[in-house]
């Protein structure tokens, strides 16, 4: 049968549902490697932010193998890619599944191990896109 993901669409509401889901996703990713926290000098994060709540989502859409994000996807592995405006060394995206699984277990109230690996899991089918645009 196919994965729709629905443990990580419910997963991620409870997250954001805790309000400060995204800043505490990005406290963790900013310190998480020297080279991160110079890339996003410029960023408004207030703007930032939106667009990685809808990221987020569109990532779990595109893991559960929905045509309808293909677009979002597409255009944001542009944005990664060698020749995009932010654009993302390949080494880099462990970093962010790291980061994203930290803020998901701290957020999530009934964050389990085999959840987390859900995410991970599920994660690594959007890296695996960029990486592939790179
Ligand atoms: C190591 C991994 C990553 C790094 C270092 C990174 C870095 C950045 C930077 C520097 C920007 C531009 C901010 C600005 O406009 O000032 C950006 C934009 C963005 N990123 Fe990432 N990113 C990473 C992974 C991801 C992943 C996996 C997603 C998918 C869920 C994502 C979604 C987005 C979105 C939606 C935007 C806004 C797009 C736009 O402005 O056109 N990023 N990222």
């Amino acid at each position: 049968m196919a994965d729709n993901y629905d443990d990580l669409q419910q997963s991620y509401g409870r997250c954001l549902r805790g309000k400060n889901f995204i800043e505490r996703f990005y406290e963790i990713f900013l310190a998480s490697h020297p080279d991160i926290a110079p890339m996003f000098a410029e960023t408004d994060f207030q703007k930032q932010r939106m667009a990685l709540r809808r990221g987020i989502s569109a990532a779990i859409s595109h893991a559960a193998g929905s045509t309808l994000a293909k677009r979002t996807i597409d255009q944001m592995a542009d944005t990664h890619s060698r020749r995009g405006h932010a654009p993302v060394p390949p080494a880099l995206y462990r970093y962010w599944v790291d980061s994203l699984a930290q803020a998901v277990s701290e957020m999530d109230p009934e964050a389990t191990p085999q959840l987390i690996a859900r995410w991970r899991q599920g994660m690594g089918a959007v890296v695996d896109t960029f990486v592939k645009h790179h």
